[in-house]
């Protein structure tokens, strides 16, 4: 099985955002404390670390890949793009799939812009239809399938609702993966607090 992960542009873009993240995770430790006051709405809070990408790791992507080329998913949804990491992993797969969409919400429009710009980067704009404002309104727009996949990796008290506003979308057999879970079902994040991924399936 070929896997365009593997080859140019798109490894090279994702070593390129992986390495980026890596310099910016340093100096970004002190504002995501702040960011973490609870008087703050989920839109005040990430906009205080805008710059931030808080992005899966390779083997959470590698993860996703191989659910959405081996479960041949076409319809993606995508709770939280950021800077469009996890998105390259979705997108690189529908495409490998033969066809397909990743729809994705971001509300800080200046990461929407520079998520777009790494996909074109990456050669898979064209599979990503990309949703700028809060999820809850832009995810209610009509979908172009039923959802094979949904993944949530946006604010975390916003997961139910999300999950809630996709359920009578999603197809049966349908795959919602979540980020920053406190239960691991299963996990490539290490001991960390909030670093459990949960995979659930819709019967
Ligand atoms: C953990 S980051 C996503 C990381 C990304 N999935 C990756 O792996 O590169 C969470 C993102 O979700 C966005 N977000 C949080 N709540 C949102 C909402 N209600 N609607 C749209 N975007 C939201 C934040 O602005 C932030 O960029």
């Amino acid at each position: 099985m070929s896997s365009s992960l593997l080859t140019a542009p798109v490894a090279q873009v994702l070593d390129d955002l992986f390495a980026d993240a890596e310099r910016q995770q340093a100096k970004m430790a002190g504002n995501l404390k702040v960011a973490q006051e609870e008087s703050l709405t989920p839109f005040e809070r990430f906009s205080r670390i805008k710059d931030s990408y808080m992005p899966i790791d390779r083997p959470f992507g590698n993860l996703l890949y191989s659910l959405i080329r081996s479960t041949g998913a076409r319809t993606v949804v995508e709770f939280g793009t950021s800077f469009g990491i996890s998105t390259i992993y979705l997108a690189a797969a529908v495409r490998d799939n033969g066809a397909g969409q990743v729809i994705t919400s971001e509300f800080i429009e200046e990461k929407a812009a520079k998520a777009k710009d790494n996909l074109t980067r990456a050669g898979l704009a064209d599979c990503v239809d990309f949703r700028v404002g809060d999820a809850i309104e832009t995810l209610a727009q009509p979908l172009p399938g039923s959802v094979d996949l949904l993944f949530l990796d946006g604010d975390k008290g916003t997961y139910l609702p999300i999950l809630q506003l996709l359920e009578p979308h999603m197809k049966p057999g349908c795959l919602v993966v979540s980020d920053n879970t406190d239960l691991p079902v299963l996990t490539t994040g290490g001991d960390k607090p909030n670093s459990g991924h949960e995979i659930s399936l819709r019967s």
